[in-house]
C-alpha cells in the first residue's frame, strides 16, 4: 500500500542521513548476508518471509539510529546476533508483513579484564570468540555458557545460556553484572538507567522484547589451569539403556566441578564430561558414583579450559581456532531442524522400560538423524531463587531432556521427522513435568501453544509483563513470541 511504501522510504532516508550501512533486496550482497546466519536451514527456502532491509550497523550509534529511523517510520524490525533460533524468529516472520533485519555481527569486540576478572562482550559475538578471548587472556579464567561455538551471545544471553559449568557456576544469566540496552525510543541505557525490573527482564526474559542490548558486562569465573573432559560411549548391545536410567541418579547429585550430559544417537549413548579438576581427583569419583560407565584412567583427557571448548562440541580433532569460526558443518548447514525441550524433576525419574521405548523409537527409520540431550542440573542451579532470574528451571529440576530431528533441506520440508517429533513430545508426557510442561526459551517451540509463556517462564511471566510495559510501552519490539504488555492469567 502506499502507507508502507511511505513508511519504507522514510525508514531508508532516515538511515541513510545517519549513515547506517544497509542493503535492499535488489543489493547481491542481500541473501548472502541473509543466509550468514541462517542456523536452522529449513528458512533457506523461498515461502521463509524475508526482511525488506538489512541493517548492518558498526558502531552503537548505528544501532541507536535504526532503532530510532525503525520506530518513526512505522518499521518493524528483527534483531539478529547469531541467528541461531529454533525457529529463525531473528529474521523472519511467520506472517507476511514488511519489516527490516538489524544484524549485529559486526558488533563483536570482547574485552576482556583479567584484574576485575570481568569481560565486556558485545552481542553480535559468539560463544566461540568469547571463550578464545578469555582463555587467552588467562588459563584461570572462564564462563559458564553454552557449548555450540557459533551461538550468538545476543540471543544467547537473553534467555538464559547454559552449559558444561552449569552446575558449578550457574547460566550465562546468573554472571552478567551489566549492560547496554537501545530501547524503542533510541536511547542508550545501562544497569542504572534502564530500571531494576528492566535489567531483571532482559537476563533470561529472552530476546526480542524489551529493546537490544548491544553489549553485556560479565564476571568471570575461575578454572584450574588443566581440567579433564571424557566421552564414553556405550551401545544398545553394551547396556546403554541401564547406564542411561542409572545415570539420572548420578548426573544431578556429582561433585559440582563435574557435568556428564548424555548424547544419544545412532543407538548409541555418548557420555561427554567436563572436570574442572585432575584424572587422579576424577577416578575415585566415577568409580565409587558410576561404576556402570566401566570409566577409566585412558577415557581421561587432560587440557585447557580453553582446550576443552572445541574438544567436548566440535571433536577431538578440533583446535582453539575453530571457535573462531563462523561456519558450520556441512551436516548443519545442509539439514534442518526441528526440536522440544522438556524437564525431569526430582523424585520422578523416567523408568527404565520407558527410556526401552525411547531407544525404540530413536531406531524408526524416519528417526535416523534423530537425537536426544540430557543436560544435567542441581549444583548452583538449585542454589537459586526461581524469581532471581526470568528463567525458572531451578530447584527440584533433575536435568533437561531435548529432542532433535534433523532432515536434509534438499529433500522435502521433513514432514515425517517434524511428527516423529510430535509423537515422542505427546509419549513424553507423564514422565516429565506438568504444570505447566516446563520448556527452556532458548530452545524456542512454536508448536507450544497460547500458553507458551507459562512453559518457559511459569511464576515469572507476569513481571516480565510489568517489565515489558515499562520499557517497551507501545510494543514495539514484538514477534510471534515476544513478552505482551498484559497477560491473563487463567
Ligand atoms: P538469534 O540471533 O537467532 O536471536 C534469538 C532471539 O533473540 C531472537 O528473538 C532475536 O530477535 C533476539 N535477539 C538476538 N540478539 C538480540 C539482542 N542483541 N538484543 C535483544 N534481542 C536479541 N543454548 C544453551 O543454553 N546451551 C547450548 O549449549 C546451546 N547449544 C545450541 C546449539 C545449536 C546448534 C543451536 C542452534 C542452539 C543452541 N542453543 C544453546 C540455543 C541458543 O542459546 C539460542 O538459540 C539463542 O537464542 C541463540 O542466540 P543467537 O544470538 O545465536 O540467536
Amino acid at each position: 500500500s502506499s502507507s508502507s511504501q511511505a513508511s519504507s522510504d522514510g525508514f531508508l532516508g532516515c538511515l541513510t542521513d545517519n549513515n547506517v550501512p544497509v542493503f535492499t533486496q535488489s543489493s547481491h550482497f542481500f541473501m548472502p548476508l541473509l543466509n550468514a546466519s541462517i542456523r536452522n536451514p529449513k528458512f533457506f527456502v523461498n515461502t521463509t518471509v524475508r526482511p525488506l532491509y538489512i541493517v548492518m550497523p558498526t558502531t552503537t550509534p548505528h544501532v541507536q539510529a535504526a532503532v530510532r529511523c525503525g520506530s518513526g517510520n512505522n518499521m518493524s524490525i528483527r534483531v539478529r546476533s547469531g541467528g541461531h533460533d529454533y525457529e529463525g524468529l531473528s529474521y523472519r516472520s511467520v506472517n507476511a508483513g514488511d519489516f527490516a533485519l538489524l544484524d549485529l555481527s559486526k558488533l563483536h569486540k570482547v574485552c576482556v579484564d583479567t584484574q576485575a576478572k570481568t569481560a565486556w562482550v558485545d552481542s553480535g559475538a559468539t560463544l566461540g570468540e568469547l571463550y578464545y578471548k578469555i582463555g587467552n587472556a588467562s588459563n584461570m579464567l572462564g564462563f559458564p555458557a553454552g557449548l555450540c561455538p557459533t551461538v550468538g551471545i545476543g540471543g544467547h544471553f537473553s534467555g538464559g545460556g547454559f552449559g558444561m559449568m552449569m552446575r558449578k557456576y550457574g547460566l550465562s544469566i546468573d554472571n552478567i553484572i551489566n549492560a547496554e540496552l537501545v530501547d524503542a525510543k533510541g536511547r542508550l541505557l545501562n544497569k542504572t538507567t534502564m530500571g531494576e525490573d528492566v535489567f531483571w527482564a532482559i537476563r533470561g526474559g529472552g530476546g526480542g522484547s524489551f529493546g537490544v542490548v548491544v553489549k553485556w558486562q560479565v564476571t568471570l569465573v575461575p578454572v584450574p589451569p588443566s581440567v579433564t573432559v571424557f566421552n564414553v560411549s556405550v551401545s544398545l548391545g553394551q547396556g546403554a539403556v541401564d547406564v542411561v536410567t542409572k545415570w539420572q541418579q548420578v548426573g544431578p547429585t556429582m561433585p559440582r566441578d563435574l557435568s556428564i550430559r548424555v548424547l544419544i544417537k545412532n543407538k548409541r549413548a555418548e557420555f561427554q564430561a567436563l572436570f574442572l579438576g585432575t584424572c587422579e581427583a576424577l577416578l575415585p569419583v566415577m568409580n565409587k558414583n558410576f561404576p556402570e560407565l566401566r570409566f577409566n584412567r585412558s577415557d581421561c583427557r587432560e587440557m585447557t579450559w580453553l582446550q576443552s571448548a572445541p574438544y567436548i562440541y566440535l571433536g577431538k580433532d578440533s583446535s582453539v581456532e575453530d571457535l573462531l569460526k563462523r561456519n558450520t558443518s556441512t551436516f548443519f548447514s545442509s539439514h534442518g531442524f526441528k526440536a522440544t525441550t522438556d524437564y525431569v524433576r526430582e523424585g520422578k525419574p523416567i523408568p527404565r522400560d520407558v527410556w526401552a521405548g525411547i531407544f525404540h523409537k530413536l531406531a524408526q527409520p524416519e528417526a535416523r538423524d534423530a537425537r536426544v540431550i540430557l543436560d544435567p542440573y542441581s549444583g548452583f542451579m538449585s542454589d537459586v531463587p526461581e524469581s532471581a532470574t526470568p528463567f525458572p528451571h531451578r530447584a527440584g529440576v533433575l536435568y533437561s531432556i531435548q529432542f532433535y530431528n534433523y532432515w536434509p533441506v534438499d529433500r522435502g520440508s521433513g514432514e515425517v521427522q517434524i511428527n516423529w517429533i510430535k509423537d515422542i513430545y505427546a509419549f513424553m508426557a507423564p514422565y516429565v513435568s506438568s504444570n505447566p510442561r516446563e520448556a527452556y526459551f532458548n530452545c524456542r517451540d512454536l508448536d507450544l501453544g497460547t500458553n507458551w509463556g507459562a512453559k518457559y517462564f511459569m511464576g515469572n511471566y507476569q513481571k516480565l509483563t510489568k517489565a515489558k510495559g515499562e520499557i517497551d510501552p507501545l510494543d514495539y519490539f514484538r514477534n510471534e513470541q515476544s513478552i505482551p504488555l498484559q497477560v491473563n492469567i487463567t
